[in-house]
């Protein structure tokens, strides 16, 4: 992958080029498509459309906003490579999907790095957060806005799931991410990585034991149907990265460039003020369905799985960078 970057780059970039001249100099509209991997009915699904709605009004005949759902179009594994060649524009995958792109963004993946989601934020938001933005431009990917999802509850097949020391032995299904594999080793459960939508399947026909996910995919892909039990860790969060293949977006003229930053910049502040309202009613719809069990947790019991995972955090730290875990630890106490 890493030979074939630089010539993906370079035909993405003229394929994107080549693409919205040809639309201009017919006066067609720029087609552009966002896909993503979950259901409508949550923070990213819901952002992608606000996205359409204000790219949309903001140029009107100007472009052509096409959203793309629950891996419709692409799914994990594919997406980052359809946006490096142009067949898709706009794509937000999880940030614990870009390892293969920069090390740097692993720092959301270390378990129990923020205490909660305002400190996920504030850390986005400061200048450490936003410059990781950039991080991939070498790739040929422009990050363009942080959305939000939520926090990562642990959930499996078992009756019983308090300690850490319940997971031992068993099989999760895990995004694809290195930090994301040695939490689960740490903990003596066997990872596995797999497609977000292989994720029910798996989980039904008993493939792995458990997986982690925030309320909001837990609800709206069924999981807590084919789950006995959802234990409240907070453990880690979920959020994205939404990104642009950067030679088709600084080949798009100025003005339209402007305004969809500006839509993207009211998707992200719908998106986001969403997300913790989504995942609370998630939460309930999933308590009144009655199929899993919501198990909360003592202080003692979250301390024990923070005690169990926290190595990770050095394991990865050379990869990181000690500066940059320091910035996202200060965000918690803000
Ligand atoms: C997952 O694979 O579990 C998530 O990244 C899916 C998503 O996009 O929320």
């Amino acid at each position: 992958m890493a030979i074939r970057l630089p010539l993906v780059k370079t035909l993405g970039v003229c394929l994107a080029l080549a693409f919205s001249a040809s639309a201009l100099a017919a006066d067609q509209p720029i087609t552009i498509k966002f896909s993503h991997v979950v259901a409508e009915n949550t923070p990213k699904g819901q952002g992608a459309l606000k996205f359409k709605e204000l790219a949309e009004a903001a140029l009107p005949g100007k472009v052509d906003v096409q959203v793309f759902s629950n891996s419709q179009l692409f799914g994990d594994g594919k997406e980052m490579e359809a946006l490096l060649l142009g067949d898709v524009q706009i794509i937000a995958p999880s940030l614990a999907k870009f390892d293969r792109y920069t090390k740097k963004l692993q720092i959301f993946d270390l378990p129990f790095m923020f205490d909660d989601m305002d400190a996920l934020d504030r850390f986005q938001s400061s200048p450490a957060g936003q410059e990781l933005l950039n991080s991939m431009q070498s790739k040929g990917i422009q990050g363009l806005a942080y959305w939000h999802n939520g926090l990562k509850q642990m959930s499996t097949n078992k009756d019983q799931l308090t300690r850490p020391e319940d997971i031992k032995g068993l099989k999760f299904r895990i995004q694809a991410s290195d930090v994301l594999e040695a939490q689960f080793r740490q903990l003596g459960a066997n990872p596995q990585k797999l497609a977000f939508a292989e994720v029910y399947q798996a989980l039904q026909t008993g493939v792995v034991d458990g997986a982690e996910n925030p309320w909001s995919n837990i609800y709206s892909q069924k999981f807590h149907e084919v789950q006995k039990t959802i234990a409240v860790t907070n453990h880690g969060a979920l959020d994205y990265m939404v990104i642009t293949n950067a030679g088709w977006w600084d080949g798009l003229p100025e003005d339209v460039r402007a305004a969809l930053k500006t839509a993207m910049a009211g998707a992200t502040e719908h998106a986001n003020k969403l997300a913790a309202d989504i995942n609370e009613r998630d939460q309930k719809r999933i308590e009144e369905a009655g199929k899993a069990k919501i198990q909360t947790l003592s202080k003692r019991d979250i301390a024990a799985w923070r005690d169990v995972v926290r190595p990770v955090w050095t394991q990865f730290s050379d990869q990181i960078g000690e500066d940059l875990i320091a910035k996202a630890r200060a965000a918690n106490q803000e």
